[in-house]
């Protein structure tokens, strides 16, 4: 789609997303991942584009893409791709998206040819992989604002709010799991946004679209 009419909310402004998971190989053919489909990164990276913004998406591998030709798509897999791309676009952004479900760990040491069943490896040894988001918020500068995720299914508030502050973001987006319709690979979604400010916003259950228009236009406000 190559769209001609686009809002001038964002304009001038460079915004950086994350979407989707992020696949840490054991050997040549099988990986670790989640169930990220990335469609939440992929709205919020639409609707930045139409109201203005030039906008990056960093994608892991996506179940959907995005038909806006206008994004700049950087395709990634693994977290520490993912860490790379950001760490090279961020200095240019004045907003930051972290929509990824990043991978918390990988194999410490993946095989370079395929694993046989023969082999007998009944051990997985994993490693940390790097917390994106906190390496962001640690070199924040001061025209930036970044905007984090949490998933959580229990101490949902306590725990996001943890995590705003550990990762020093400006704003925390809480998907919780808990409500039905929301959550992974479904076009729907359910989330509260807290700001670092003290400002909240539960937004109701709608599609991701209409979700990602209401994050935009609180992080905006506030
Ligand atoms: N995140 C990241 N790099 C990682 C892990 C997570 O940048 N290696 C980011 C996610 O993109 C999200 C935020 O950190 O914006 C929170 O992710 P989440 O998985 O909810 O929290 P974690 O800090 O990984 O903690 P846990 O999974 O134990 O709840
Ligand atoms: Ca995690």
């Amino acid at each position: 789609i190559q769209t001609t009419f686009r809002d001038t909310i964002l304009s001038g402004k460079h915004v950086l997303i994350t979407a989707g998971p992020t696949q840490e190989l054991l050997d040549p053919v099988r990986y670790i991942s989640n169930f990220s489909t990335g469609k939440m990164g992929i709205c919020l990276a639409e609707e930045c584009y139409l109201q203005g913004a030039e906008v990056t998406l960093i994608a892991g591998p996506l179940q959907v893409s995005t038909h806006i030709q206008g994004i700049n798509v950087v395709n990634v897999r693994s977290a520490a791709e993912m860490e790379l791309a950001c760490l090279v676009q961020a200095a240019s952004s004045d907003i930051i998206f972290m929509a990824a479900a990043v991978a918390d760990y990988r194999p410490a040491s993946p095989a370079k040819e395929k694993i046989k069943k023969s082999e007998a490896m009944s051990t997985l040894v994993l490693e940390k992989t790097t917390d994106i988001l906190s390496a962001l918020g640690a070199v924040k500068k001061a025209h930036q604002t970044l905007v984090g995720f949490a998933l959580e299914t229990e101490n949902e508030e306590a725990n996001a709010l943890k995590k705003m502050q550990q990762k020093n973001t400006d704003f925390i987006v809480l998907n919780s799991l808990k409500e039905a319709g929301a959550g992974f690979g479904l076009d729907t979604n359910q989330v509260t946004i807290f700001s670092a400010s003290g400002e909240k916003k539960k937004v109701e259950l709608q599609s991701k679209v209409e979700v990602a228009k209401e994050i935009i236009e609180f992080v905006i406000a506030h």
